[in-house]
């Protein structure tokens, strides 16, 4: 079995990486959670299927199992929510010691994250991730929260990413890359965006997990193909850095920002309904607009923004909008984002020595031009410029 340790002041736990985990989910839980009760909060989407397998396993170690269903939706990932899983858990009774396994994508991780942070001001949690995208990114580090109504702008899109939220660092990640093999093929290309940003990332250090961009382009037809040993290599590879990053930097003062590549652009356009588009194709759009935006502050070459690009590309992700939205409506849309500071947009944008940086105060013009670069339709606000090609 694979296991990745995170060591953080004050606490520790596992990553644990292996086909037909889910099956022993009860033993490892009770390994790191022991009692007599435990919440399953699962994924609607997959509770006959891989829910049952949890369920039973829990079961079989003794637990006695509440279960509330989550369906995986961002437009759900809400307080209300998180108040229909505190019901249930008061109604089953479970205490401080009693765990909350929380099986399924990155909605469900991260809204029952939250309920286990907050009930009784935090009870035990294990992080059952079944995405790609969680498997190697939302399960690991701590971050929990639920979306939240912004004041209304006229623009339609409503709801801010993950603005109410706490660090909750799980007890344990327990991922089995077999509940991959279930996944929408949309799902799946949607955790290789993440795959690909922490490539990108991982460049600059030799250190965390250099050389992942080219394992990625090597290995893109075997990923294609749901062959399960080269998966489990991606799911190793890819919580290797993203480890790195909360290790270093475990509530987001430095360093662990930089896992924001390419969030500020996708989290502008995620929630606009008219593109349908999906977190991880909103991140695999953004991290081109990013490149492109790095190109045209002089902190990138082209050639580094093209490789992106057809990376991207070749792993069937989105790389420009699917509809022209207008340029300055999409930086409006930024400056929401929760890495604004003093009114002024922060970007984490790559740079030309692998790995990116925060830069403080980005040329409007140059965001302007990124989002042109990726299909955004020009708008006639001040700082506008004619897009660059990309
Ligand atoms: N906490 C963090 O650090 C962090 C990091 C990145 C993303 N996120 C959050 O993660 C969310 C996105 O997560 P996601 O991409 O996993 O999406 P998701 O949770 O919406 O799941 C995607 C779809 O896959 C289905 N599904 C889940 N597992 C399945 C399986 N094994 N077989 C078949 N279907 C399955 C779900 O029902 C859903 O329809 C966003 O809300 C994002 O904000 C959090």
């Amino acid at each position: 079995m694979r296991a990745i340790d995170v060591e953080l002041p004050g606490t520790h736990y596992r990553i644990l990486v292996e086909e037909g985990l889910l099956g022993r989910l009860g033993a490892i839980t009770a390994s790191v959670a022991p009692h007599e009760r435990a919440l399953l909060a699962i994924d609607a989407g997959i509770a006959g299927s891989h829910g049952r397998t949890a369920r039973d396993a829990l079961a079989a170690a003794g637990y006695d199992v509440a279960v509330q269903e989550i369906v995986a939706e961002e437009q759900r990932k809400t307080l209300a929510t998180v108040s229909a899983i505190y019901e249930r858990m008061l109604a089953s009774r479970l205490e401080r010691r009693s765990p909350v396994v929380a099986v399924g994508g990155g909605v469900v991780g991260d809204v029952a994250g939250f309920a286990a942070a907050t009930y009784l001001r935090g009870v035990p949690l294990v992080q059952v991730p079944t995405t790609l995208l969680a498997m190697v990114d939302a399960s690991i580090g701590g971050k929990t929260g639920v979306n939240f109504p912004l004041p209304a702008d006229g623009d339609g899109a409503t709801l801010g990413k993950n603005l109410i939220g706490a660090f909750w660092q799980p007890a344990a990640v327990v991922a089995d890359p077999r509940a991959l093999l279930t996944l929408e093929a949309r799902d799946l290309r949607c955790g290789l965006a993440e795959c690909v940003k922490h490539a990108l990332l991982a460049e600059a250090g030799g250190a965390i997990a250099g050389g992942l961009l080219a394992w990625i382009e090597a290995n893109a037809d075997a990923i294609g193909s749901l062959d399960l040993a080269v998966l489990t290599d991606l799911i190793e590879r890819g919580a290797r850095v993203k480890v790195g990053f909360v290790v270093e930097d475990e509530r987001e003062a430095g360093r662990r920002a930089l896992l924001n590549l390419g969030h500020t652009f996708a989290h502008a356009i995620e929630p606009i309904e008219e593109l349908d588009l999906r977190h991880g194709e909103a991140v695999a759009i953004g991290l081109c607009a990013a490149a492109w935006c790095a190109v045209r502050e002089g902190h990138l070459g082209e050639a580094a923004a093209r490789r992106t690009t057809a990376l991207l590309e070749r792993l069937g992700l989105p790389t420009r909008l699917p509809r022209p939205i207008d340029a300055n409506r999409l930086v409006r849309a930024m400056r929401y984002d929760k890495k604004v500071a003093g009114g002024r947009i922060r970007l984490v944008l790559p740079t030309a020595s692998g790995g990116a940086s925060v830069f403080a105060d980005v040329a409007p013009g140059a965001i302007i031009a990124a989002w042109r670069a990726v299909g955004a339709a020009p708008s006639r606000g001040a700082g506008d410029e004619p897009a660059a090609t990309p």
